[in-house]
């Protein structure tokens, strides 16, 4: 049998770069992984076809515990509810409410994702700053917990409420000032300008709602803990005062999300593995804050946590399969694969950490890894020093867990396989790729045309 020719490359000069050094003299070493969970990436693909997203219910597990143990150590009543935006496939809700996690949910289709998958409505956990008179009913009627956006939804719920002939508790959502993030301040109420203090009272002034909780979700991707202990300070100062000169006492209090998983974004310096804080130091800091609140255990209130991107972030891989290499006009190496940023919509933040699924060898070399979307701004990662990889090799994508099932469009490719490695080492798949079947299902043709 004849030989298979070698790869025949035109040759170019290229002026050679290797990077710049970190500031501890040396380049972060690329270590394949050729194994997820127990699997071989290349027999995943075999049988799933590439791209493909591939969940770790280990990770996930291991994410979920450890947070719950270090709150356990530090406060005596705590509760989290899974932030549906985040991922919301069902088998990944599924293993969070396994874990004894709530639902926390944005709109209606949120809620009614949830009520699906049969978790009670005293077990939902409704936000967001557009909340439709149905949610609202159905939110009321099964006994969710509501945070209060703005003051026209609060007029809303207490029309529902009166309709029901109901007068239920409710929580209303708080933005603040703080020293280390910027202010979110286009939800909920704002404190510094008293507004937070307006809706108290317009909440006993009208009588249909009693105020029970307090949310305050501060942002996203917070990378200073201390964050956590300002703003839990300022809301145990205002659970103080509420009792002082309104008398009313606090059921629950909600920081909502906001902890940075181990990526990288696009203007840090060092790997996000070397500067994310661990869970450690974020539960630290809010127990620091809570410390302000005395009286017995009994009259604590609930701390509630919504943590998203941190506990599944790593928990999702996407595999994908190189296309092309070619050059650009200035010399640089380019990869063509067969994923993009409509599936990875977290590339456009993140420098996600890009490993291949194989053993390799040669030189690393700058390169640009490019999406198959017929678009410029199809770019997954746009300088990354990489080792020579050929056509037909695989990729793994790190720590996409977050954010990109749900963000993910449908545009010129369509949506992959998405499967789930159970702790041991069972993989099946958790949502199914689409088909062309699948798109063409929502469209009609008008007869006049
Ligand atoms: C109200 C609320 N809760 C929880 C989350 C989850 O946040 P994260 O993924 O940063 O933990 C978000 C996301 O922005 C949110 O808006």
């Amino acid at each position: 049998m004849d030989e298979p020719k070698a790869l025949y490359e035109k040759p170019i000069l290229v002026k050679y770069q290797n990077g710049w050094s970190d500031k501890f003299g040396r380049l972060q070493a690329i270590i394949p992984m050729t194994h997820i969970d127990g699997w071989r990436v290349s027999d995943l693909i075999d049988k799933y076809g590439s791209p493909l997203f591939v969940f770790s219910e280990r990770t996930m597990v291991r994410y979920c515990r450890e947070l719950k143990e270090l709150l356990a150590l530090r406060y005596p009543k705590f509760q989290l509810a899974w932030s549906y935006k985040t991922n919301y496939l069902d088998a990944i809700c599924k293993v969070f409410e396994r874990e004894g996690s709530w639902a926390e949910v944005v709109s209606e289709f949120e809620f009614e994702k949830a009520s699906r998958l049969k978790i009670p409505a005293s077990r939902i956990i409704l936000n967001g700053p557009y909340k439709t008179e149905s949610v609202l009913e159905k939110g009321l009627k099964g006994g969710a917990r509501i945070h209060i956006d703005h003051f026209d939804e609060l007029s809303l719920l207490e029309k529902v409420a009166d309709r029901l002939g109901v007068r239920p508790e409710v929580g209303i959502r708080i933005n603040c000032s703080l020293s280390s993030t910027p202010n979110w301040d286009r939800f909920g109420f704002n404190l510094e300008n008293g507004q937070a203090w307006s809706a108290v009272k317009r909440l006993s002034f009208g009588k249909s709602l009693v105020l029970a909780g307090l949310h305050c979700h501060i942002g996203t991707f917070i990378l200073e803990p201390s964050a956590y202990r300002e703003v839990t300070a300022k809301m145990v100062l205002f659970i103080k005062r509420l009792r002082e000169e309104m008398g009313i006492s606090i059921k629950w209090i909600d920081l909502g999300g906001g902890f940075a998983s181990t990526n990288t974004l696009h203007s840090q310096y060092l790997p996000g593995k070397q500067v994310t804080p661990s869970f450690s130091q974020y539960v630290e800091a809010i127990g620091e804050g809570l410390e302000g609140l005395n009286g017995p255990t009994s009259d604590l209130p609930l701390l509630i946590l919504e943590t998203g991107r941190a506990l599944i972030d790593e928990a999702g891989l996407l595999i994908t399969t190189v296309q092309a290499n070619k050059r650009l006009s200035d010399g640089r190496r380019a990869l063509v694969v067969d994923t993009g940023i409509h599936h990875l919509i977290t590339s456009l933040w993140y420098k996600h950490e890009i490993v291949p699924a194989q053993e390799f060898s040669g030189t690393l070399e700058p390169t640009v890894i490019f999406g198959p979307l017929c678009m410029n701004l199809d770019v997954i990662r746009a300088n990354i020093l990489y080792p020579p990889v050929k056509t037909g090799d695989h990729l793994v994508i790190k720590t996409v867990g977050a954010y990109n099932v749900t963000q993910w469009m449908q545009f010129i490719t369509l949506r992959p396989n998405v499967v789930m490695i159970s702790r041991n080492s069972q993989c099946d798949i958790i949502r199914r790729g689409e088909t062309l079947d699948h798109i063409v299902a929502l469209e009609e043709v008008p007869p006049w045309i």
